[in-house]
């Protein structure tokens, strides 16, 4: 039987040590199945989470690596009608995504827009999406309105920048590193500056007595305040993410006198509730994006993924320029 090279993890641990390279056996397709060659994955935060096993789910271990990712069919199984040889595919995350190629079932990947070129299709699954989705899920935001979030240089906090910028919303985009703030304006941040605890201060001023109604937290700790203290009335707080690793610290004050409501985000979550027509229109409206220029994801460095232990280290090195993908093949 075939083989395939797959990252994989046997254990729990420090993300650097437990990962490695390993062959699996490959199977050509069964009644219902497609076989996979795998072409780009991007290391996320969440792969290092599963990696170190502080993310909200588990897999079964020994577990091959990797949440997202893309392939082009190349065998189409007995009983397999909706894919054809040559399209781009999200394979199972179950499964992982971290390998050469990989054998599953038709019914448990997502065909992706055809017109997204492989390093695109390949980080369409996680971050684009959960900025598509807070910005639209809870607050019904108004042409003009404006959105505040933290970890703005984040690939998350980029695309809010570049999709609220094609939408018609303004953003204000705190950051820790002052270099960056000229290149997130110039991706289309409306106001961008480095955090500071008196940011929320020059909220008025920036927006015309108009307060963000829609926060978006991806830091926790401090951070986390200063989004809540910046809300107007009514406004909410969305958390998606933790890379402070502190918990979030919400003053009083707000949350009594301006209504203000806190939320949590998951896309797995999102995944799970809603239909498979409503994650593809979605699809389509980010390829389009991607299409016409307006939604770019940052890419630091391609590593190949014998170089696994290279790029899971260049993953976790703070002040990256953008993504690390690895090249599958
Ligand atoms: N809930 C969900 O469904 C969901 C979906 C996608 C992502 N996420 C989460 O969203 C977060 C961002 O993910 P991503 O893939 O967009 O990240 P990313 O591109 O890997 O970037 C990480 C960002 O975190 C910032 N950062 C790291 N440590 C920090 C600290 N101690 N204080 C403040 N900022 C810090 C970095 O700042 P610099 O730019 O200055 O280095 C960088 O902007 C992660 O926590 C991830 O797990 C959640």
């Amino acid at each position: 039987m075939a083989t395939t090279l797959t990252a994989r993890y046997a254990a729990n641990g420090n993300p650097i040590e437990v990962i490695e390279l390993a062959e699996e056996a490959l199977a050509a397709p069964a009644n219902g199945e497609i076989s996979v060659k795998l072409l780009f994955a991007p290391v996320n935060p969440s792969d290092i989470n599963m990696l170190e096993g502080t993310y909200g789910v588990k897999l079964p271990l020994p577990a091959v690596a990797g949440n997202e990712g893309v392939g082009r069919v190349e065998v189409v199984g007995a009983g397999v009608s909706d894919y054809q040889v040559g399209d781009l595919v999200k394979t199972p995350s179950t499964r992982g995504t971290w390998r050469q190629a990989v054998t599953c079932p038709a019914a448990d990947c997502i065909k992706l827009p055809p017109s997204l070129t492989p390093e695109q299709a390949s980080m369409i699954y996680v971050n684009p999406p959960t900025a598509w989705c807070m910005l639209h899920d809870f607050v019904d935001l108004q042409p003009g309105e404006w959105v505040i979030q933290n970890a703005a240089n984040s690939a998350v906090g980029r695309c809010v920048i570049q999709i609220a910028k094609a939408l018609g919303w303004k953003t204000i985009n705190l950051v820790r590193r002052e270099e960056l703030v000229e290149e997130l304006k110039a991706l289309g941040g409306d106001i961008v500056v480095v955090e500071a605890p008196d940011t929320f201060k020059q909220i008025k001023t920036w927006t015309n007595g108009k307060p963000p109604r829609l926060a978006l937290n991806a830091v926790g700790g401090d951070s986390a305040g200063t989004l809540s203290k910046s809300l107007g009335d009514g406004g909410k707080l969305v958390t998606y993410g933790g890379m402070s690793k502190q918990p979030i610290k919400l003053a009083t004050g707000p949350l009594i006198f301006k209504d203000l409501s806190y939320h949590g985000f998951w896309m797995t979550r999102w995944y799970a509730n809603r239909s498979a027509q409503e994650r593809d229109t979605m699809y389509q409206k980010l390829a389009d994006l991607f299409a016409n220029g307006e939604l770019k994801i940052a890419v630091d460095k391609v590593c190949p993924l014998r170089e696994i232990k290279q790029a899971v280290t260049a993953a976790l090195q703070e002040k990256r320029g953008g993504k690390i993908l690895l090249n599958l093949q």
